[in-house]
């Protein structure tokens, strides 16, 4: 049987989205600001986290898989492309957990090629221990060791996104 142990609350996850846009906002002031949601497990932090930033923003999405289960397959295919022009215009890359790196250094690359004028990466979980491609995350909620979470948007095979915490899947 499925099982989830509880690894942050829901309160303590909203604490930190704060602190995030709160850093978010004190960087960019004035600035506008295109939050890049990549879907679909950013989706949740996506909303939480708009509403903590108080420098103008708008949203667009970019969907990427990679994922089959609990493992990750290296093969990074774009499957929903952004619907704004960001030619010139500052991106922050929303993301749910970056694990191997894999995802978030082709999507980084993938993003350029809309000739923004920069891009900046924000990242809930960091799950640092696995990565196997050097990045710069400018903002990190929380760091976590080498287990499968679930909750808040992240999904075991499409199931969990709707849970208001985080925790590990124990299968
Ligand atoms: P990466 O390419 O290995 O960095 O994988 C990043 C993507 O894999 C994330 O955007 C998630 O969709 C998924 N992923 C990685 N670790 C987990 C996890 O622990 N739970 C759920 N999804 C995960
Ligand atoms: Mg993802």
């Amino acid at each position: 049987m499925e099982k989830i142990e509880v690894i942050f609350k829901k309160e303590e996850i909203q604490k930190k989205i704060k602190e995030l846009g709160a850093l978010i906002s004190k960087d960019y002031g004035d600035e506008e600001i295109v939050l890049v949601c990549n879907l679909k497990g950013a989706f949740i932090f996506l909303a939480d986290l708009c509403r903590y930033i108080t420098s103008p923003t708008s949203i667009d999405f970019i969907a990427t898989t990679s994922y089959k289960g609990t493992e990750t397959t290296g093969d990074v295919r774009i499957i929903k492309d952004l619907k704004m022009d960001v030619k010139g215009k500052h991106l922050l890359l929303v993301e749910d957990i970056v694990d191997t790196g894999f995802t978030l250094d082709y999507t980084v690359k993938y993003l350029w090629l809309h000739k923004p004028k920069s891009i900046r990466i924000c990242t809930l979980l960091d799950k640092r221990c696995k990565r196997k491609v050097e990045l710069d995350l400018d903002y990190i909620g929380f760091e976590i060791e080498d287990r499968f979470v679930v909750g808040y948007g992240l999904d075991y095979n499409e199931r969990y996104r709707e849970l208001d915490y985080i925790g590990e899947l124990i299968l």
